[in-house]
């Protein structure tokens, strides 16, 4: 049975006060579903919500990360420094770092390698931008991106990888692909981890969708057979709301 995962990322919101409250708020609701809950506060939180959320079962993980080891890279953040204050997970190649951070899919592909050196899980990110939709093109860059991104690593590794497909014109814009778009492309990438790496392989890799999930769409577009959970932004900043699409399941 493949993992269902509900995480919420909270991307560039939410000062330390804030942080508490909202992992207080969390903490009050009870979850009814099966899914695994994670939430992705920013950088400066994550030991601390790390500390507040140790003793539950929502899993702090980690929006980013770089692929060296340490060293001259100001600014930056190792996957050593996030295991050394708890963090097993990190989210990877969200299309905000993809468009406005300029990370490639070569970049990716070492960021990828270095979290799993450090025996980190993976949510890796992708999706196409409006265009190559409207010109049919989405499966062609959904396909290379996570070609390009994963295709050097063995099937192993994907035991530690959890793909989540974000349509760009779906983030945050209100705008979500419906259930059957979900399903389609979902199909189609596990049908391209399939030919690569084999069915057992394609049928274990959990794919979460992303992009305007919210309580009241939550549970249709979960309910397709391809999709595994989903990636929240927007309505995981609230905790009722939040907690809604993780019981969706
Ligand atoms: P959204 O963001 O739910 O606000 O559309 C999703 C994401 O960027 O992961």
């Amino acid at each position: 049975m493949r993992k269902q995962i509900v995480a919420g990322n909270w991307k560039m919101n939410n000062d330390l006060s804030q942080t508490e409250s909202l992992i207080y708020e969390l903490k009050k609701i009870e979850k009814t579903s099966t899914a695994e809950v994670m939430v992705a506060p920013t950088f400066t939180n994550l030991y601390k919500a790390f500390e507040s959320l140790k003793d539950t079962d929502i899993e702090v993980i980690a929006q980013n990360m770089h692929f060296a080891v340490n060293g001259a890279y100001t600014g930056e953040i190792s996957a050593s420094m996030l295991k050394s204050v708890g963090i097993q997970t990190v989210i990877l190649g969200h299309s905000e770092r993809r468009e406005y951070f300029n990370e490639t899919d070569e970049m990716l592909a070492k960021k990828v390698d270095a979290a799993l050196a450090n025996s980190m899980r993976v949510i890796f990110c992708f999706g196409e931008v409006l265009e190559d939709r409207k010109s049919g093109n989405h499966e062609n860059v959904v396909g290379s991106q996570i070609k390009n991104a994963l295709f050097h690593l063995d099937a192993d590794a994907f035991k530690h990888i959890v793909l989540a497909y974000e349509p760009v014109w779906a983030i945050g814009t209100g705008e979500t692909a419906s259930p059957e778009q979900a399903q389609d492309m979902h199909a189609f990438i596990r049908k391209t981890l399939a030919d690569k790496y084999g069915n057992e392989v394609a049928d274990s890799v959990s794919i979460l969708y992303g992009g305007s999930v919210k309580p009241n769409n939550a549970q249709e577009i979960f309910s397709k057979p391809d999709v595994d959970g989903g990636l929240i932004g927007g309505a995981a900043l609230n905790a009722t709301d939040f907690f809604a699409i993780v019981n969706a399941f």
